[in-house]
Formats: C-alpha cells, sequence, structure tokens
C-alpha cells in the first residue's frame, strides 16, 4: 500500500507528476487552500499533508486526538505557519525546503532595493498612466542604491547571498545582526560587521534588509522604535515574513516619511494588504514571490518529494525540522 497524500495547492506540474508516481497522492486542482474543516478531515485521512505558506497550522488545527498524518511536508524554507511544539507532541515530523531558494529570494531582496530606491514601480506607473511629460534633470530623482551601507538582519543562507550581491555587485558596505556570532570565510571576504545590537545595525544602514525567521521570537522585531531608529534618507527591505514588522508602524512611518520607503514581498495577514499601504507612493509592494521562479518552485517541489521519499523508507529525514 502506497502512503496517501494530500497536496493542499498546486505544484508545479512535474513534481505532481512524481509525486502521483510515488505515493496515493490527492492534488488540488482548483489550487484554493484547505478550509479548516478539510485541513481537520486532512488530520484523519491523510498520511502526509503537503502544506504551503498559505496553510495555517496553529496549534488549534491539529487533531486533539490520534491522527493519521505522520508527516507535514512544507513546501518552503520558512514554517512560521505550522506549530511545531503542535507536531512533536502528536509525533508528526515536519520538513522544509532549505537552500534551493536561497539564490532566487536574494535576487528579489535586491531588486525591492533598487526598485524602491530607484522609484522604477512609481516610473512606470507614471508611464503606463499616460502622465510622463517626457525627461527633465529633476523627474523622478531617487536615491543612489551602489557604494551605501546595506544592513542584514539574520546572517543566514538568504542574508550572506543578499550581502553578497550588494557587496560584489553595487560595491555596498555590510554590516548585519546576528543572534550568534557569525565568522566565515564567506562574511569575512565581503568585509561584513556584525554589529553588536540591531539598533547599531538600524542606525549604521541606508537600506535594511530582513532575513530573520517569522514566528512567536521575531514578531514585531521591527517596531515603531526601531523604525525611528533608522535614518530618514534608509528603505527597508522584507523578503523574510509580515510579521517581522509591526505592519501599522511601518505605515505610519512611511506617510510621516520618518524613514525614506520600503520594499515589502511578505505582509502580516496574507494575501490581504492595507489599503493605507497600497496608497503610498514610496513603498514597492509584491505579491510574495521570493521563490518565484520556475526553477526554484521546482527544485522546493522535489526536495519535498525527497523528504516524503526518505521518510516513508525508513531512512533520516534530510530538511526534518521538528
Ligand atoms: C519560503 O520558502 O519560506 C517562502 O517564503 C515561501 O513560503
Amino acid at each position: 500500500m502506497k502512503p496517501r497524500l494530500i497536496v493542499t495547492r498546486r505544484w508545479p506540474a512535474a513534481v505532481e507528476a512524481i509525486l502521483a508516481e510515488r505515493f496515493d497522492t490527492t492534488l488540488n486542482a482548483s489550487d484554493e487552500p484547505l478550509s479548516p474543516a478539510a485541513m481537520a478531515s486532512a488530520f484523519a485521512d491523510f498520511d502526509a499533508i503537503l502544506a504551503t505558506v498559505s496553510d495555517r497550522l496553529p496549534v488549534a488545527a491539529f487533531p486533539e486526538g490520534a491522527a493519521r498524518t505522520r508527516i507535514i511536508a512544507n513546501f518552503g524554507v520558512g514554517f512560521s505557519h505550522i506549530d511545531v511544539a503542535a507536531a512533536r507532541d502528536r509525533d508528526i515530523v515536519v520538513t522544509n525546503t532549505p537552500g534551493v531558494l536561497t539564490d532566487c529570494t536574494a535576487d528579489l531582496a535586491l531588486s525591492l532595493m533598487l526598485a524602491v530606491a530607484r522609484r522604477t514601480g512609481e516610473g512606470e506607473r507614471q508611464l503606463r498612466a499616460g502622465e510622463w511629460r517626457g525627461w527633465s534633470p529633476t523627474h523622478m530623482a531617487g536615491a543612489k542604491v551602489s557604494g551605501k551601507t546595506l544592513g542584514i538582519v539574520g546572517m543566514g543562507r538568504i542574508g550572506k547571498a543578499t550581502a553578497r550581491r550588494a557587496h560584489f555587485g553595487f560595491g555596498m558596505k555590510i554590516v548585519f545582526f546576528n543572534r550568534s556570532p557569525v565568522d566565515d570565510d564567506e562574511t569575512r571576504a565581503m568585509g561584513a560587521v556584525q554589529m553588536p545590537t540591531l539598533d547599531d545595525v538600524l542606525a549604521a544602514s541606508d537600506f535594511v534588509s530582513l532575513h530573520c525567521p517569522g514566528g512567536a521570537e521575531n514578531r514585531h522585531l521591527i517596531d515603531a522604535r526601531s523604525l525611528r531608529s533608522m535614518k530618514r534618507c534608509a528603505f527597508l527591505i522584507n523578503t523574510a515574513r509580515g510579521d517581522v514588522v509591526d505592519q501599522d508602524a511601518l505605515t505610519g512611518a512611511l506617510e510621516r516619511r520618518e524613514i525614506a520607503g520600503a520594499g515589502l514581498d511578505v505582509f502580516a495577514d496574507e494575501p490581504a494588504v492595507p489599503e493605507a499601504l497600497k496608497r503610498l507612493e514610496n513603498v514597492v509592494l509584491l505579491p510574495h514571490l521570493g521563490s518565484a521562479t520556475e526553477e526554484t518552485r521546482v527544485a522546493m517541489g522535489m526536495k519535498v518529494v525527497e523528504n516524503l521519499t526518505a521518510f516513508f523508507e525508513g531512512r533520516p529525514v534530510p530538511d526534518r525540522v521538528a
């Protein structure tokens, strides 16, 4: 008997084909997220739930009693949408997909930096609206990116990849905040300086790029007070998780021009994005595209396949997080 899996969203066709071949797989042709009731049934009826960031799995979503589900294989590196303690208590393994989305997420952090500082979203909106009056010396002058100081918050894989691009591609100076010390060849090669506190990084940076996990430990790490620590000419970039930033405080800081702008790929309550943010010109808003390339989404799916195959063959699971 093949293990029974449920895939909660549409996945790349190549990955769905392998899943269907190896396992007794239920796909989600509609791509609609599972309702809470459907998720509750999934725990009763399937050996594995193949979840994504669009599934909310707090403790209340887990069954009180015994579940059939033995593994939640997440399509994504961030797993703060899954209560891993609740999973552990029920002997449910949780896996993620690290490594394969590092480059694309770092690429997108750079594109947000460039877009917000060089006002490309604003410029495109103006042109498409037929409001461009032609070149002029003062037209849409933004902020220079090359040579500025980038502050990285969370110097893990994606933080380092972002810093590498900024330093070697744009000649940026790198400072960073990380809870544990980071001292390796890669950070040394960039001349990256670890600062003792988050406030030190916020005060020193022209761009601050967030690369720490979401969830309780980093909720509102960037709040009204920390936004006030940033330079008025600085930009905040978030490709991590929406809950790392106090979204209301950020909106206020942008409205009052306490910081120069923000580039956001993630939001507190996705897919909802506050109207107040959408009204602002000094923010670039993207619909959680960090890992959204064909190559990366297939690679993420293949990681899930590896994790599931190892699990059901009784081998050590490569990307086990709980
Ligand atoms: C990730 O992998 O964490 C991306 O944000 C998609 O969930």
